[in-house]
This record gives structure tokens, sequence and C-alpha cells, in this order.
């Protein structure tokens, strides 16, 4: 029996952690998936990665981009009414935005930064779970029960510890992590399970290329006890697990996946 009988949603899709997690889904016998993104190409890649795993999956694939409200409460309905339900939500899009401290950095790129890895999140939860409260929770892989969804929110160790000119993107990733906090208070008793997930240095487009990121990165790893980048399918593995019925008891929870960087 497969630990997702479910529907799942995948936000930031066409790349690294949202992808991963997508293939991960299929690979786990999720057989419902809604994947979306603002690269439509990116996609349809991920789509095609997605049946290589899986030969009896149904997706939807929609082009959404995280400012926009009306197109996330779209995204989430067009998902409800072709599989009927959404069980696992995983809001991965976002971008890294420029490297700046305050006094350099104007109030567009501010708001790009915030309108994407914040509002966004909060967006793209708030209709998630608007649509959760209206479901029963599905049976559980041992019996025990279950919830009526779980939703993970990718946050970063940025929102926990911080770094150099990056004020936009670090306090949106602490944003994340305590919005998520505070959902988990509110629906815990509707039965909806709501954590997020920091990522540290992770392999992915996001951190490799000559970006103004890179002498920070490499830092980073430094420091890390782990020393290395993660994978995305690391990162994807917290993900499943938090959505999972396995995680329960798992509540309003930041779960770290850096190689020890917050602890050293
Ligand atoms: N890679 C890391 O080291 C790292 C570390 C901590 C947190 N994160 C977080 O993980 C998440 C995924 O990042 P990643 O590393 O996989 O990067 P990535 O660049 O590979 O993927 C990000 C995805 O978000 C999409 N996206 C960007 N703006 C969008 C918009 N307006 N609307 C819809 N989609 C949009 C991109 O098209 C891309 O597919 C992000 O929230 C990022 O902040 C990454």
């Amino acid at each position: 029996m497969t630990l997702f009988p479910g529907v799942a949603l995948i936000t930031g899709a066409a790349s690294g952690i949202g992808r991963a997690t997508s293939i991960s889904f299929a690979l786990e016998g999720c057989r419902q998936i809604a994947i979306s993104d603002i690269n439509l190409n990116g996609l349809h890649e991920t789509a095609k990665y997605m049946k290589e795993v899986s030969s009896e999956i149904d997706i939807l694939v929609q082009q959404v981009d995280m400012q926009e409200e009306v197109q996330i409460e779209y995204m989430v309905q067009a998902a409800m009414k072709r599989f009927g339900r959404v069980d696992y939500a995983v809001n991965c899009a976002g971008v890294g935005g420029t490297r700046e401290r305050s006094t350099d950095l104007t109030a567009k790129q501010f708001d790009f930064v915030t309108n994407i890895n914040y509002r966004g999140v909060w967006l793209s939860s708030r209709a998630e779970l608007a649509q959760m409260l209206k479901q029963e929770p599905l049976p559980t892989h041992d019996g025990r029960p279950g919830s009526r969804g779980a939703i993970v929110n990718i946050a970063s160790q940025l929102g926990i510890v911080s770094t150099y000119s990056a004020p936009a993107y670090c306090a949106a990733k602490a944003a994340v992590i305590s919005m998520t906090r505070s959902d988990a208070i509110d629906y815990s008793k509707e039965n909806i399970r709501i954590n997020c997930v920091c990522p540290g240095i992770i392999d992915t487009p996001m951190t490799q290329g000559d970006s103004g990121f890179t002498k920070a990165l490499e830092t980073s790893i430094a420091i890390a006890p782990m020393n290395r980048r993660g994978t995305p399918q690391e990162v994807a593995d917290a993900c499943l697990f938090l959505c999972s019925s396995k995680a329960s008891f798992v509540q309003g929870h930041a779960m770290v996946v850096d190689g020890g960087y917050i602890i050293n």
C-alpha cells in the first residue's frame, strides 16, 4: 500500500526541489498530482520524468505566477475540479533575489522577493487550506486517524539564522516559518497539519552558476559540519515524510535539512 493514496499539489515544480518532490510523489505511488510553476517548459520536463517512474499517473500541469492571487486560487480550484481533493501540498516556488544590503536594495526588489517567497506561499497555503477544510480524511497506512490534509511550506535555514546582504530573503523565510506555526495552531482543531522544511545549501539552479551568492554559499558549505551541498532529493524526502501519515503527530514544525549548518 502506498503512503500517498490521495492527491498531491506542488508549486515551483519546474526545477530543483519542487521537481524532485514531484518525481518522488510519483515514485512513491501517488497517482494524482498537480504541478505548477511560472516556467511551463520546465514543468513539461518534470511531467516527463514523473511518467518515466510511474505509468499510471494523472498529472495536471499549470502555469502559475505566485505573485498573482487569482492564478493561485484558480490553480487549486482546477486541481479540485480534476481530482476532487488536495491531500498533500508542497509550496516550493521561490527566488533568491539580488545580494544587497538594505540601503542598496530598492523597494521593487524587496517586493519581488517578498511577494513570491512569503506572500505567494501564504496565498497558496490559504487556497489549499480552504479546500482541505471541505474534505474528510483518507485512510492511513496503519489505521491510525488521518488528517484532512498536510501542507509543507519551503522556508530556509536562512529563516532561522541569517546571512549578509540578503535582508528580504532572510525575512521572507523567517515569515514563512512563523506563518506556518500560526496556521498550524489555527487549523489543528480542523485536523490539518502544516509544517515547513528549511533547506541548507542544496544543489539546484538557485545555487549554481556565478550568482552574487556564490561566495556566501561556499562559506556556508564550509561552516556546515557535513561540509557539502544537499541534494534536491534529500529535501524532497523530508517533504514526503511530513505529508505522509507517518508524520501524523508532527505539527507546526520547521524541519531543518542542512547538513548541520545551524548547529555549528
Ligand atoms: N537551493 C537552495 O540552496 C535552497 C536553500 C533554502 C531554501 N530554498 C528554497 O527552496 C525552494 C525551491 O528552490 P530551488 O532551490 O529548487 O530553486 P529553483 O530555482 O531550482 O526552483 C525554484 C522554482 O520556483 C519557480 N518560480 C520562481 N518564481 C516563480 C513565480 N513567480 N511563480 C511560480 N513559480 C516561480 C522557478 O521557475 C523554479 O522552477 C525556494 O523556495 C527556495 O527559496 C532553496
